[in-house]
């Protein structure tokens, strides 16, 4: 079935999750609501948060002032690096939960795997008394070594691994083991940063399409079957890059952008 902005993958927990959603690194507490109000009637639905972006409460507030119901939107934020651990990790997350001020979020990311208590937090996450309060749990930053880590030692396969990717770093392998292991894996700075929107191979395929090449950045994405989640503070980049519902690359393009990647490693 074609994809469309209201469409939802499904996660190993039972719920569900938006394809497309907004970033929130490095937008201003001030900027916050009147940048998710603007995306909420442009019909972004997913908005991901982090203690660390310091931003927590600001997204809170616009949510709930969105008036729409809960249900309908998904609010992501994440365990920062100094918070891993038995104890600390269930108080960051209670903590993360009452800056934003919501009766519950609907995925709980642990942040980067920068800590040799990973799978203690993983462990203490999961075990999380109050369930009710995180709808689902996932990592960020993790590679296959890691997943496999976390799996073997608890038995709780993550419902995301949020990484970056976009044509210039596709992890083949990382999307393959998600893909056998039920992982939505979910694509942060899917524009590259916006740092490589001059690429002749990409500005070559969105003329094509009479696209531009952050859409077929997220088109990209997309079709692999990823979440993206483009960030932009402007109104009229909100909507392009919401606007990417209504064309699709052709399998020879994307083999094109897949060997983006090749040879030129993360940028
Ligand atoms: N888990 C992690 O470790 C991690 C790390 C990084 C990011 N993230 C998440 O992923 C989200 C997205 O990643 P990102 O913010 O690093 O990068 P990104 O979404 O790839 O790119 C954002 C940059 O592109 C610009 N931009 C957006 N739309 C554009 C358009 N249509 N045309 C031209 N420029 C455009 C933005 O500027 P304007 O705002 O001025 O439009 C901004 O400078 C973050 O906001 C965050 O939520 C997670």
């Amino acid at each position: 079935m074609a994809l469309t902005l209201e469409s939802r993958l499904a996660l190993n927990t039972g719920q569900t999750m938006p394809v497309l959603g907004l970033g929130l690194w490095q937008v201003r507490g001030p900027d916050v609501g009147p940048t998710v109000q603007r995306a909420l009637e442009l019909g972004y639905r997913l908005f991901d948060t982090a203690k660390l972006y310091g931003n927590e409460r600001e997204v809170g507030e616009a949510v709930r002032a969105s008036g729409l119901p809960r249900e309908e939107l998904f609010v992501t934020t994440k365990l920062w690096n100094d918070d891993h651990g038995r104890e600390r990790a269930p108080a960051a997350f209670a903590e993360s939960l009452s800056r934003l001020g919501l009766d519950y979020v609907d995925l709980y990311l642990i942040h980067w795997p920068a800590s040799d208590r990973r799978v203690e937090t993983w462990r203490a996450l999961t075990e999380l008394e109050d369930a009710g309060r995180c709808r689902s749990f996932g990592v960020s930053n993790f590679t296959v070594s890691h997943l496999e880590e976390l799996v073997d030692a608890t038995g709780i396969v993550p419902a995301v691994d949020q990484v970056e990717q976009h044509p210039f770093r596709y992890e083949a392998e990382l999307d393959r083991f998600c893909a056998r292991h039920g992982i939505v894996v979910e694509c942060y700075s899917p524009l590259a940063r916006a740092r490589r929107l001059d690429d002749p191979t990409l500005a070559e395929v969105a003329r094509a399409h009479g696209r531009t090449v952050p859409q077929v950045m997220l088109r990209w994405g997309l079709e692999h079957g990823f979440v993206v989640i483009p960030k932009s503070v402007h109104p009229a980049r909100l909507r392009e890059n919401a606007s990417v519902f209504d064309f699709s690359l052709e399998r020879e393009e994307r083999r094109r952008l897949d060997a983006l990647s090749q040879g030129s490693g993360p940028d």
